[in-house]
């Protein structure tokens, strides 16, 4: 799928831009605080539906307006080689989803027709970070292909806030531990769908990563990837994972109401991330640990390629400048005929493109010129 052009209006510090794109690269350079990782932004936020900056919708409209909190994104795009138009409206604080002129759609139907992957200089860190970070790489990355996780994700999350507050609740007041059996139930459904999808997600992620970070790493090391969690220690069936997270659950539960918190579950788990054999984040190197993150990064692109059967839109948000040129040289040369979007503020690195291949824009001050 390719964007081929962008309208942003009363977004960030857009007031009205139209941009047209190449369907390879496009270079989008200027000065710092031009807009640039807001044209991203905005890319993002309509395929996605969420922005990767904020979770409030209002900082995104162009502060200063006579009507505040609306602005509209709209793109077109071919997917399928079927042309579409597709619109994010805000006003009144909802959001508003529009293909081919179509009003009322879901966010979905835009995200069946436009998907971003984007990386960004923090993403360098999920490696090095703590299990909170790998986390969110997981499910990020696993609701950006398969649209059924983030809904498990969010009942699990709402469950697990109500069964932490109730652990607080029951120790005030005992008699209230009656209700937790309700709340261990509902835990364990939402729960264990949640590492059935991370396992299946883990085994796309090894079979693609591992021949990214042997090519990005010269053919130096070996990568491997494992999922660890505190309720199995191998690929496991349903019925195992229900059955383990039950018993966990019961066994520590004088424990979880002492804490006032939920011991065990998938919000505790992680990305074990080995290079030949050792863990990463204990032993790597600062680059062996980037080199780690940037397989894990750009194998999305092969993965949404395989479940879509089309290539999805990477969107590179000053990541090259992180980089030596081997690994720059790399980056270009994995995302291949995928339509990409890189900022930065010295657009030389693209000299060795042929005009043909990009497009570089120029911003200043929410206008390209
Ligand atoms: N809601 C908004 N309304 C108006 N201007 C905004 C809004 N949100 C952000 N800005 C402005 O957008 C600019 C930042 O844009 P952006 O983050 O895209 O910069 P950039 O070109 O990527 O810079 P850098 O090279 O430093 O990353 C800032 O000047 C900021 O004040
Ligand atoms: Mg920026």
């Amino acid at each position: 799928m390719i964007v081929t052009g962008l309208t942003l209006r009363r977004f960030r510090n857009y007031s009205e831009e139209t941009f047209d794109f190449s369907p390879r690269i496009n270079v989008i350079t200027g000065d710092n605080a031009q807009g640039k990782t807001n044209l991203l932004e905005g890319l993002f936020l309509l395929s996605r539906g969420y922005s990767h900056r904020t979770h409030h919708m209002a900082d995104l409209a162009m502060q200063g307006e006579k009507a505040p909190g609306r602005f509209a994104i709209e793109a077109e795009v071919t997917a399928h080689q079927t042309r579409h138009r597709l619109a994010l409206l805000m006003k009144g604080g909802s959001k508003e989803w529009v293909v081919d002129g179509h009003k009322g759609r879901r966010q979905r139907d835009v995200h069946r027709l436009m998907h971003t992957i984007l990386f960004e200089p923090d993403d360098l860190r999920i490696v090095k970070a703590g299990p909170a970070r790998r986390r969110q790489f997981i499910n990020e990355e696993i609701s950006g292909y398969l649209p059924g996780y983030l809904p498990v994700l969010k009942t699990y999350k709402k469950t697990l806030s109500q069964r932490n507050a109730l652990l607080k609740e029951v120790r005030r007041s005992p008699s209230a531990a009656v209700l937790l059996d309700g709340w261990d139930a509902q835990l364990v459904e939402s729960g264990t769908k949640l590492v059935r999808y991370r396992l299946a997600y883990l085994k796309r992620l090894n079979e693609t990563a591992k021949p990214l970070h042997d090519s990005l790493s010269n053919h130096k090391e070996r990568l491997s990837l494992a999922y660890s969690s505190n309720l199995i220690d191998k690929a496991a069936d349903e019925h195992a994972i229900q059955a383990c997270f039950e018993a966990k659950l019961k066994d520590s539960r004088p424990q979880d109401i002492d804490r006032g918190a939920t011991g065990f579950g998938p919000h505790v788990d992680d990305l074990s991330i080995l290079i030949d054999g050792m863990e990463a984040r204990k032993f790597a190197s600062q680059g062996q640990q980037r080199t780690a993150a940037i397989a894990l990064k750009l194998s999305q692109i092969a993965i949404y390629q395989k479940i879509a059967g089309e290539s999805p839109i990477v969107l590179l948000d000053d990541i090259l400048s992180e980089l030596d040129d081997v690994r720059q040289e790399k980056i270009l040369e994995i995302l291949g005929q995928t339509q990409a979007f890189i900022t930065c503020t010295d657009s030389r690195f693209s000299d060795r493109y042929p005009e043909a291949m990009k497009k570089i824009i120029t911003i200043s001050h929410g206008h390209q010129i």
